[in-house]
């Protein structure tokens, strides 16, 4: 199918080329024409593992291409699909003026029947919105339906999350568009739920603060668990064999971040109060989520006692494991704490040092992550990168004054590192 995609951020750029990985012909369009010429020449604005292949292949076989121009995609396409930023305001509600303004500029270049579906996270009602506002504003007044198809791909795992969807949500107001969406989503043989707009705007909402709560559930029993002597890790695996509860997103550590969780968060809370709704319990979520991370300095500061002058190697920056992707990090977040502790850093990211830097302008940046440890007072693990699990241990004990080290992402076994003379101290275990 011919289709185009405007915005070519994580989710667009990603979707844009699992469709055409599938065999659609998709033109990707952004209105920042320095990315547009970036990826226009093959590079890639950001890290995604397995992506650059799949660009590069669909690039040459013809079916993937890149514009600066909004009537260009749309001209040429059948399903014009959006997936611009729905950042959050100070107030926790949404900012919807980029779907807003795409919304026009669709409606302004529309000359034939389209179908325009929405992949960006947006409130409930957002669907209604934009179909009052494709309909004000195209001048061709042709016929259009408008369909809430959100996207669930996680950062670092989006390739194989788009190619091998749980599910693919369609909300629809009439049945118009269903053959077409169906026919775009076939090819991924996953389960297709047809519902109405409205639903399909809430479905992500409640995914996403669903797994926020399972998260902070374990965190919370993760408290419970230190102050009883059980190991948080233990009790996962315990509950989550229960096919009911299931094992994943239960890690604890200090806390979830990134672009989504604590965004659509606050808007989903917020939303729940706009149509009448005080949701508590995701107040709770959010609450559990910051304390995580007060525990977790304070677990250092109980330790190291005064933090000024002393000397921190921090492993990981990233959101989490398999991104460059900074945004509301919480090791960003904890290297900030601990800096303004009057700590100095040295820190390491495989991915995320680059776009760590304007955060945290002054701390040392190391490249080998055996490295880190040199010369300072204690090691933190803020990342759950899998390949810190290969840490040349010995070496970053002999770098050390003291063999300490404050584990949030529990990736090394408490038994062993005592064993090895660690002062180990992890997430509720
Ligand atoms: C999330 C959703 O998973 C995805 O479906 C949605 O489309 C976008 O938001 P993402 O933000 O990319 O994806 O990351 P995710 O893998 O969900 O992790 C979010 C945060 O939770 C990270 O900070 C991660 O470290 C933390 N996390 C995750 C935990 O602390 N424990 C876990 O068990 C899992």
């Amino acid at each position: 199918m011919k289709l185009s995609i405007i915005g070519t951020g994580y989710v667009g750029l990603v979707t844009g080329t699992c469709f055409a990985e599938v065999g659609h012909h998709v033109i990707c369009v952004d209105n920042d024409a320095a990315k547009v010429k970036m990826l226009q020449a093959g590079g890639i604005p950001i890290y995604e593992p397995g992506l650059e292949e799949l660009v590069k292949k669909n690039v040459a076989a013809g079916r993937l291409k890149f514009t600066a121009s909004t009537a260009e995609g749309v001209q040429n396409s059948d399903v014009i699909f959006i997936a611009v930023p729905t950042p959050p305001q100070p107030d926790g509600s949404v900012d919807l003026s980029y779907i807003e303004r795409v919304a026009r500029d669709i409606a302004a270049a529309m000359t034939s029947y389209k179908i325009v579906v929405d992949k960006s996270t947006v409130p409930v009602k957002t669907g209604e919105k934009v179909t009052e506002t494709i309909k004000r504003y195209c001048t061709a007044k042709t016929e259009f339906d408008v369909v809430s198809n959100p996207e669930f791909l996680r950062e670092g795992f989006a390739v194989g999350d788009l190619m091998k969807p749980d599910r693919v949500v369609i909300g629809v107001g009439s049945q118009r568009p269903v053959a077409a969406m169906t026919e775009i989503y076939t090819p991924f043989n996953a389960p297709i739920i047809v519902t109405d707009i409205n639903s399909a705007e809430l479905i992500k909402h409640a995914a996403n603060s669903f797994l926020a709560l399972k998260i902070s559930y374990i965190n919370a029993i993760a408290t419970v668990c230190e102050a009883a002597g059980a190991n948080v890790q233990e009790v996962a695996q315990g509950i989550g064999l229960d096919e009911r509860i299931g094992r994943r997103f239960l890690n604890a550590g200090i806390g979830f971040g990134g672009s989504c969780f604590p965004k659509d968060l606050s808007a989903f809370i917020k939303i729940s109060e706009q149509v009448g709704y005080e949701f508590k319990l995701l107040k709770e979520v959010q609450r559990i989520n910051a304390d995580q991370m007060e525990r977790f300095v304070k677990k250092i500061t109980d330790t190291l006692w005064v933090l000024k002058d002393k000397k921190i190697g921090v492993l990981g920056l990233a959101f989490k494991q398999n991104t460059d992707d900074v945004r509301s990090s919480p090791a960003i977040d904890l290297c900030q704490r601990l800096l303004k502790d009057g700590a100095t850093l040295r820190v390491h990211d495989p991915k995320a040092m680059d776009k760590a830097k304007s955060f945290l302008p002054n701390v040392t940046y190391v490249d080998d992550m055996n490295a880190v440890a040199e010369g300072c007072d204690a090691l933190v693990v803020a990342t759950e990168w899998d390949e810190f699990k290969q840490l040349d241990l010995a070496r970053a004990k002999a770098g050390l004054t003291h063999p300490i080290m404050f584990d949030g992402r529990n990736l090394f076994d408490p038994a062993a590192m005592e064993k090895l003379g660690w002062i180990y101290k992890s997430v509720g275990r």
